[in-house]
């Protein structure tokens, strides 16, 4: 039996788009979603036209620290062969989560990274690791201060994309501790999901002029579906495409950084 292959978000557009085309491809997928009637209504419908497929759906709601421990913890003996750090949210408004952390931050970065590292025992040598980033990684700076920012420090879209940033950064930090594992990340383009609302004014006009415009989920999840079955190490998935991580990402001593800052947020302690 082949171990499991975790998707977050799975209920979401791409997500459930995830699912849908690793279901057709005989995998098990473990959907691990906030919003279960929501994942259990994306699982029918996707079991309507694949009988037979397995998906399994357990709750993770990646903005609260203690959910993704326990989702962690419900998974213990199982094997894992690949994890897609897929949920992710753009907050309209500084808010910060029972655990203190910034929303945006907590969601696109730290219930990822918590998740990663409280998974990494159980993933099968080789096992797959694909985070979800996003293009506006390379409009966003980031410093340790910026995973904890202040109320005034907060936009939307500059939030998110310091989050994903921040990923980018784990991910390289992580591939250097763990070499075995085939850690790539994967960039959508701009995809027509709730995502792209942004809660403001504009958006009826965006549906209109923008939303035609944009990548249906099925074409946006396409690089992460090909990191997914690619044997590469930190490549960077995007349209058709797979390029080495852009130089201006590389900063080992940032990334270190980030990581003991990260750890004492998380656990408490320097590791
Ligand atoms: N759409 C774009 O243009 C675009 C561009 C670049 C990158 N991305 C990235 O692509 C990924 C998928 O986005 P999408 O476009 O498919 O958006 P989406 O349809 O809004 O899906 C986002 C998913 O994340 C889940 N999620 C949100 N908050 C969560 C939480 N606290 N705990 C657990 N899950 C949570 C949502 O759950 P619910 O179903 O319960 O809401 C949903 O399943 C995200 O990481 C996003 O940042 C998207």
């Amino acid at each position: 039996m082949p171990g499991k292959i975790i998707v977050t978000g799975a209920s979401g557009a791409m997500g459930a788009a995830a699912v849908r085309a690793l279901a057709s491809q005989g995998k098990p997928v473990m959907m691990a979603c906030r919003n279960l009637e929501k994942a259990t209504r994306v699982r029918d419908e996707i079991l309507a036209s694949q009988r037979g497929a397995d998906l399994e759906i357990r709750h993770l709601d990646l903005s609260s620290m203690d959910s993704v421990r326990a989702f962690a913890a419900g998974l213990e003996g199982e094997r894992i062969s690949a994890l897609f750090n897929n949920a992710g949210v753009i907050s309209r408004r500084y808010e910060l989560t029972q655990d203190g952390l910034e929303h945006t931050f907590a969601v696109n970065y730290f219930g990822p990274v918590l998740l990663t590292r409280l998974l990494l025992s159980q993933m099968e040598p080789c096992a797959h690791l694909v985070n979800m980033v996003s293009l506006t990684c390379r409009f966003a700076r980031l410093s340790v201060e910026s995973l904890q920012p202040a109320p005034g420090d907060f936009s939307q879209l500059g939030t998110y994309a310091c989050a994903k940033l921040a990923l980018v950064h784990f991910s390289l930090e992580l591939a250097r501790r763990r070499s075995d594992l085939l850690l790539n990340l994967a960039d959508p383009g701009i995809v027509n999901s709730n995502m792209i609302s942004m809660g403001r004014w504009f958006d009826p006009l965006a549906d209109v002029l923008f939303r035609p415009l944009c990548k249906t989920p099925e074409q946006g999840v396409r690089p992460a579906l090909a990191a997914l079955s690619s044997d590469t190490r930190l490549q960077y998935y995007i349209g058709k495409r797979t390029l080495a991580l852009p130089g201006r990402y590389d900063d080992p001593i940032l990334e270190l950084r980030l990581w003991e800052e990260t750890d004492r947020i998380l656990f408490g302690e320097k590791n």
